[in-house]
C-alpha cells in the first residue's frame, strides 16, 4: 500500500521539485499540496505543468494535513517551517524539513539564525544525510534534510577528515546557481547583476559554515579551521565545491576515497574534476580528489534543488517509511 504524503511550500523551486518526484513516486501517493494563500491549482503556479498534474493549492493547515497524510515535506523558510513541524509532530505526522530549523544544535542554531520555537523536537531530529546517518533517519519521526552547500562540503571532506591536522586550514571555494537563493528576487539574483558574472558573498560569514563546522565535529570529534566561501554562478542550477587542505602526505587520498564510497548508491568517485552537468537532475554528489605531497584539492558537485533538497528528502522519506533509499529518485543528468 503506497503512503499518503504532503508538500508545504508548493510555490518555491525546492516545492516544485517535490512535486515533480512525488507525482511519480511508486510508493508514494501525493494527497496534499499547500502554500501561504491556497485558492489556486499546483499548474497555475507552475505552467510548466499544464496537462500533467492539477491539483488544488490549499492554504497549508497542520490539521488539515494529518487528515489526509503520513508524511509531510516542509519546503519553507526558515523560522515558518518550524512552526508547521511542531503541530505537524503533535498530530503524528512524520516530517522532513528542508529548511535549516531542525539541522543544528540550540546554541549554533540561536547564534546564527533566530530564537528557536520548538525546543522539545529539537534533539530529536536526525540530520539526514543518508551515506552517514541511515540507521537514525530509518526510525525518525523528524528530519532536517542538510543545507545544500553542506551536502556537497561534509561529502567531500568527512572521509578525509581523521587524516587533517586541527591546525590546518580546511579553504572551501563553493559556487552555486542561482535558483539556491530561492525563487524571490533580489538585486543579487537579478539577471542584470549574475549573467555573465561570478561572484563571491558573505565570506566566512554565511550560515552554512557553522553547519559544516559542528557536523563535522559531531561525526569525526575533530574541530576543522574551516574558512568557506560561496560564490553565485550564471546558471540556473548546480553547485560545485573546491576544497584546499593539508594532509598527512602518507595518505593515498583516492584509495581512502574508493573505499569510503564503494557502497554508497548515490556517491560516485570521478577520475577527472567534476562539473556541474553530470549532476544536474540527478540526486548524485560527484567527487574527484588530487594529492601533490600533503596539499589535497577535492572536488564535488550536486544538484542543488535536488541532492542539495527536494532528492535527498525523498530519499529521507524513502528511508523513513521502510522504502529503499533509491525508490523513485531519478538517476539520468540533464545532458546535453
Ligand atoms: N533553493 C535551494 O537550492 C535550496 C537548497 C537547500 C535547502 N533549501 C531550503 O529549502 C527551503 C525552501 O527553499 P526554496 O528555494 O524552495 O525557497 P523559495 O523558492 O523561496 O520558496 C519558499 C516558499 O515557501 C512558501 N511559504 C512561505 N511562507 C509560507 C507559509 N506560511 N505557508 C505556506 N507556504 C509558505 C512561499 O510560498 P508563497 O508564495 O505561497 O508564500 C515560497 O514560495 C528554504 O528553507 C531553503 O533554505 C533551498
Amino acid at each position: 500500500m503506497k503512503t499518503n504524503v504532503s508538500i508545504v511550500g508548493a510555490t518555491g523551486y525546492t516545492g516544485l521539485e517535490l512535486v515533480k518526484i512525488l507525482h511519480t513516486h511508486p510508493q508514494f501517493n501525493l494527497t496534499y499540496i499547500a502554500n501561504s494563500e491556497g485558492d489556486t491549482t499546483i499548474d497555475a503556479l507552475h505552467p510548466c505543468l499544464t496537462n500533467v498534474i492539477s491539483m488544488d493549492v490549499q492554504k497549508a493547515d497542520p490539521k488539515d494535513i494529518a487528515e489526509v497524510s503520513e508524511l509531510c515535506f516542509l519546503a519553507l523558510p526558515h523560522k515558518t517551517s518550524m512552526s508547521f513541524a511542531k503541530e505537524l509532530i503533535a498530530l503524528g505526522v512524520k516530517v522532513v524539513d528542508l529548511s535549516a530549523d531542525y539541522r543544528l544544535e540550540l546554541e549554533t542554531y540561536e547564534k546564527h539564525y533566530c530564537p528557536h520555537e520548538d525546543k522539545e523536537n529539537l534533539p530529536n531530529a536526525v540530520y539526514g544525510l543518508p551515506e552517514f546517518y541511515e540507521s537514525e533517519i530509518k526510525k525518525a519521526n523528524l528530519v532536517a534534510n542538510p543545507g545544500c552547500y553542506p551536502t556537497a562540503t561534509l561529502l567531500a571532506l568527512l572521509p578525509f577528515v581523521e587524516f587533517i591536522d586541527e591546525s590546518s586550514n580546511v579553504f572551501i571555494d563553493a559556487k552555486s546557481g542561482v535558483s539556491g537563493a530561492g525563487k524571490k528576487l533580489s538585486e543579487t539574483t537579478h539577471f542584470v547583476t549574475i549573467n555573465d558574472n561570478i561572484f563571491a558573498y558573505n565570506p566566512f560569514k554565511h550560515r552554512h559554515m557553522p553547519e559544516i563546522i559542528e557536523k563535522a565535529k559531531l561525526l569525526k570529534n575533530k574541530e576543522l579551521k574551516v574558512s568557506f566561501v560561496p560564490h553565485l554562478i550564471a546558471a540556473t542550477r548546480g553547485m560545485l565545491v573546491s576544497v584546499y587542505t593539508t594532509i598527512d602526505e602518507n595518505i593515498d587520498a583516492k584509495a581512502i576515497l574508493k573505499d569510503f564510497y564503494e557502497k554508497s548508491e548515490f556517491v560516485r568517485i570521478k577520475e577527472t574534476p567534476v562539473d556541474i552537468k553530470s549532476t544536474a537532475g540527478t540526486n548524485f554528489c560527484d567527487i574527484f580528489v588530487e594529492q601533490n605531497g600533503d596539499a589535497l584539492f577535492i572536488n564535488s558537485s550536486i544538484d542543488n534543488l535536488l541532492r542539495g533538497a527536494s532528492s535527498q528528502a525523498v530519499v529521507n522519506a524513502n528511508l523513513m517509511c521502510g522504502l529503499e533509499a533509491g525508490t523513485g529518485i531519478n538517476k539520468i543528468a540533464y545532458v546535453p
